[in-house]
């Protein structure tokens, strides 16, 4: 992808990786990422804004070139984690006279992950700005966006935030802006939900901070652009909020039908009662696809048979990745079938220890469920609606 005009001293200079399907070595990214990063043009200095992956310095080296970059005073580094940073040494080696400008934590990071030598980096504060001629940049720190070093970068002049993950979206297009959309937003729900969501009472107060600067353009570095900003910062104050919506996500695994039928069951009851199922059969779900769903939910259920002595692998590595995302579900319960014991209940549970939700009474059942167990599935379904009701999301 060539080099994109943002603004008259702004230029984007990333790179689009269409191919890309798995991050972390777990995050599927069924539309590929993109690694953005950004020129600023001064009267006296030029700042790179962040840098790309790896694997894909050449692009940006090119990128630069075609911009008429000969020489980089500064390389803003706003988070440390290699799919920007990864390319730091290399453009480094470029520009011999750049300063890697970022905050201390980062500057630890980058020294520990890259051996990014000390003198090469300039170490900044919380608000200190930084002037080019002519346009200036601020860095405002901003920790645990989800890792602690992060900070995002704000050029007044230009009503412009360089925000890197933050407002992010992994996702592949030619387009510089995001427009309407729809998919990129959803792409940018996913990537909260995927990395985010176990920060969001952090993201809230730095929500805040957002909202006292002047923004016309937020620039992240995954994704496109956004030039209504209001929108964004509108639908993550949504996702970080305490509301809650009517789903109920179902998480499950199968092995000979006995507790999908039990889903199944449990499904009908709450459509019953007007509640809104969400269905994930584990052996063919996205995991962060049932993340996103649990952004808001109010209830989450896993379905697990018992495998030899405990839950079926691929529920305990959903319950795992629940765990890790913390997401701020009210009302948790447990369904499922055994054959001969074992303690998957009691597994699964221990494993969400990090989910506060109320515990519903699990339906664990020998067997093939019959009407005795049917009807303890319509009950539990009867207890979701009430915990529902308690909430304000039934009449
Ligand atoms: Fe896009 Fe946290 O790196």
């Amino acid at each position: 992808m060539p080099p994109r005009k943002v603004t008259g001293r702004i230029d984007w200079v990333g790179a689009v990786d269409w191919d890309r399907r798995l991050f972390d070595g777990i995050i599927p990214l069924p539309g590929g990422t993109s690694y953005n990063c950004y020129i600023v043009r001064g009267e006296e200095k030029t700042a790179l804004i962040d840098a790309v992956d790896t694997s894909f310095e050449e692009e940006l080296f090119t990128n630069l070139f075609k911009s008429g970059i000969s020489s980089l005073d500064y390389i803003v580094v706003n988070h440390a984690e290699q799919d920007h940073s990864g390319s730091l040494p290399f453009i480094l080696d470029l520009f011999p006279n750049a300063k890697v400008v970022t905050n201390g934590k980062c500057a630890e990071l980058l020294t520990e992950l890259l051996l990014i030598p000390g003198d090469r980096i300039m170490v900044v504060d919380d608000r200190q700005s930084l002037s080019l001629g002519g346009v200036s940049l601020q860095f405002l720190i901003m920790p645990w966006v989800h890792w602690p070093e992060t900070m995002v970068t704000y050029c007044p002049e230009e009503k412009i935030l360089f925000s890197c993950d933050l407002f992010g979206a992994h996702y592949a297009t030619s387009k510089l802006f995001a427009g309407d959309d729809e998919e990129i937003r959803v792409g940018a729900k996913r990537y909260y939900a995927g990395i985010m969501m176990p920060f969001r009472t952090t993201i809230r107060n730095h929500l805040e901070v957002i909202g006292d600067l002047d923004i016309e353009i937020i620039a992240p570095s995954h994704g496109p652009l956004y030039d209504q900003p209001g929108q964004m910062i509108d639908l993550y104050k949504g996702w970080v909020s305490e509301d809650h919506s009517n789903d109920v996500v179902i998480a499950y695994v199968s092995m000979h039908g006995s507790t999908k039928k039990m889903v199944n069951k449990l499904s009908d009851e709450l459509i019953a009662l007007d509640l809104n199922p969400v269905l994930y059969n584990l052996t063919c779900s996205d995991p962060i696809e049932i993340a996103t769903s649990l952004v808001s939910a109010a209830t989450l259920v896993i379905g697990t048979p018992t495998m030899l002595f405990g839950p079926h692998p691929l529920a305990l590595s959903a319950a795992h990745i629940v765990n890790m995302l913390r997401p701020d579900t009210k009302y948790l319960a447990i369904i499922g079938s055994y054959g001969w014991g074992g303690k998957a209940v009691e597994t699964i549970d221990g494993m969400l220890n990090h989910i506060k939700a109320e515990r519903i009474e699990p339906v664990y059942v020998r067997g093939q469920p019959d009407e005795q167990d049917f009807a303890a599935i319509a009950a539990l379904a009867e207890k979701i609606a009430g915990g529902h009701r308690e909430l304000g999301l039934l009449g």
